[in-house]
This record gives structure tokens, C-alpha cells and sequence, in this order.
């Protein structure tokens, strides 16, 4: 049976792949393949290992009759058709859970450099405009007893607030669930979005994206923010309308921002590269050693379940 990879994964993965006898099939080059050569590799292929920068789309899934399972290199699947694909009797599986802690640790590295101006400030000593301490220079906020407001407390929302906790914030949270354990664990308070938008020092987003949440944050929530807010993003960039956090962040109406995930990746608006009140990441929400072997073997079990006729674990 072949299995079709659109792009080198960690060895952990294709070992469990390797033992099973499957025929491996890896997109040779180190970029992003064109929709043509996704085509061309599922052709005749039984299961695909798409990343989240794949359009699975009813095109391609029609091109593949041997179909059987879609694994997604990822939590996120928003670049799936999952619907089409469920449709047609393929399973998708994505990779929960493994990639939780890391992706919290990020959110909160972002929190910590947007909030204390961590980029801003490294820019300046390499430019050489350091002359000594200064009472005034580079003023930021304070993390410590802020008030956070979790959009989206999912796991990785839950995680962020755990880390939140030893900063001894007020955490408040928004989800289409309450979320009743995470309350009793961190002292949470559930509130609607437009309460949590004018309460919070520090807004941090872990929603999917969704019909529900494209532009979830737009003009009129950002009017509803607190004057001087500080807006993290690690989920995805569509959730966030960017003209309006570019008005927000030129206008003063917030402080600052921090994106790890863009409207239209990997390109960029020029006006976010210009402002120096926003840290950007390249969507290394998951990016540590571990957490992606993690990944490449909980995707490639599950693909090798599917397969061998079993019951995946983590069928989306
Ligand atoms: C990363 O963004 C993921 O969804 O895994
Ligand atoms: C994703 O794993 C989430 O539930 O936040």
C-alpha cells in the first residue's frame, strides 16, 4: 500500500511506516508542493500525510480513488475538506494533545515579548543605541497580577492558562463551552467575548479557525479592547481581520501584538513589517524537537491503524 508524504517529516514517523512494508512516498524538495504535485503523488495512493500549508480540497481528494486516510501533520485542519472527505468514506486524523504544551509555551514567550518589548529591545542594542540605563527607556507592561482573557480555552488555551497562574494573573476566558474543570484548576472566570475584550490587559487566541471564527477580532472588537491591550496570536491567522490590528496598532489603540500565524501565509503585509510594536514568528506554535516526533509518530500510527483495518485513535 502507498503512503504519500508532501514533505519530510521527522524519522519516527516513516520508521513506524517502514515496519509495516508500506510504500513510502516523500515530496522530494524542501518547499511547499504545488496542488499539481499533491495531485500527481496521492494519484494511486491508499494515504496521504498532508501538512496544514496543503489545500485538501474535493479536487484532489478526487484525484486519489485509492483513498483511505488523510493524516494531518497537525492539531489544526481548516485546510482539509473534511466534510467532501468524510463523504467519500476517507478518515482524517490530526495530531491533539502532543503539540499542547509547546504551542502554550510559545503563546506565552509571545505574551512575555510583546508585553516587556523583548524584540524591540534586542533591535536596539544591535543598532548600537544603547548609551546606558535610562528611566524611560523602553517601557512596557507589567505580566505579573494582569488580567488575561483566553479566547478559545481548549486544550492549549487551558495551557496557557496553567502557565498563567505563576504570573499570579486574573484569567478570564472565552468559549462556545464552559469549560468547569479549568475553573476549579486556575480560579477562570468564564465571560462573553465583548466583556473579556474590555476587561483584559492581554488577549491570547486558541479558537480553530471556523466559518464561526474568521475575523473573529475585527474593527468592532478591537474598539471594545481596553486602551493599551496587548493581542497574542498562535492559532490562525484568519482569525485575526489584519487591516483593523494594523489601524489598532498604528493608532495607539493598543499596545502591541504578537502573531506566530498570518491571514495569508507565508506572505506578509508590508505594514506589519514596518511597525515596530509587533513581534512575528513563522508559525513555530509546535516547533520543538520533541514535540514534532511526537507528531510524525502519532500521525503515522494512526495512518498505519487505518490501513491495517483498524479504528484510528484521533479521527477528526
Ligand atoms: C499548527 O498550527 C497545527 O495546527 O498543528
Ligand atoms: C487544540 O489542541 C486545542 O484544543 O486547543
Amino acid at each position: 500500500m502507498k503512503v504519500f508524504i508532501t514533505r519530510k517529516i521527522p524519522e519516527d514517523g516513516i520508521r513506524i511506516l517502514e515496519k509495516e512494508g508500506f510504500d513510502i512516498e516523500i515530496f522530494p524538495e524542501d518547499r511547499i508542493p504545488e496542488k499539481e504535485e499533491i495531485i500527481r503523488g496521492v494519484k494511486d495512493a491508499d494515504a496521504l500525510i498532508s501538512l496544514l500549508t496543503d489545500r485538501i480540497d474535493r479536487e484532489v481528494i478526487d484525484s486519489a480513488p485509492k483513498l483511505k486516510v488523510i493524516g494531518n501533520y497537525a492539531v489544526g485542519y481548516n485546510n482539509i475538506d473534511v466534510d467532501y472527505a468524510k463523504k467519500k468514506g476517507i478518515i482524517v486524523v490530526n495530531t491533539p494533545g502532543v503539540l499542547t504544551d509547546a504551542t502554550a509555551d510559545l503563546a506565552f514567550a509571545l505574551i512575555l515579548a510583546a508585553t516587556r518589548r523583548v524584540v524591540e529591545g534586542d533591535k536596539f542594542v544591535r543598532e548600537g543605541k544603547f548609551k546606558g540605563w535610562a528611566p524611560l527607556l523602553l517601557l512596557g507592561k507589567d505580566v505579573w497580577g494582569a488580567t488575561l482573557g483566553i479566547v478559545g480555552a481548549g486544550r492549549i488555551g487551558q495551557a496557557v492558562g496553567h502557565r498563567a497562574k505563576g504570573f499570579n494573573m486574573k484569567i478570564i476566558y472565552y468559549d462556545k463551552f464552559r469549560r468547569e474543570n479549568f475553573e476549579k484548576e486556575t480560579g477562570a472566570e468564564f465571560v462573553p467575548l465583548e466583556k473579556l475584550l474590555s476587561q483584559a490587559d492581554i488577549i491570547t487566541i486558541h479558537v480553530p479557525l471556523t466559518q464561526e471564527t474568521y475575523h473573529l477580532i475585527g474593527k468592532r472588537e478591537f474598539a471594545l479592547m481596553k486602551d493599551g491591550a496587548i493581542l497574542v496570536n498562535t492559532s490562525r491567522g484568519e482569525v485575526i481581520d489584519e487591516e483593523a490590528l494594523i489601524s489598532a496598532l498604528k493608532n495607539g489603540k493598543i499596545f502591541s501584538a504578537a502573531l506566530d500565524v498570518f491571514e495569508n501565509e507565508p506572505d506578509i503585509r508590508k505594514e506589519l513589517l514596518d511597525l515596530p510594536n509587533i513581534v512575528l514568528t513563522p508559525h513555530i506554535g509546535s516547533a520543538t524537537e520533541r514535540t514534532r516526533r511526537k507528531m510524525a509518530e502519532m500521525v503515522c500510527n494512526d495512518v498505519a491503524r487505518v490501513l491495517r483495518g483498524e479504528e484510528p485513535i484521533n479521527k477528526v
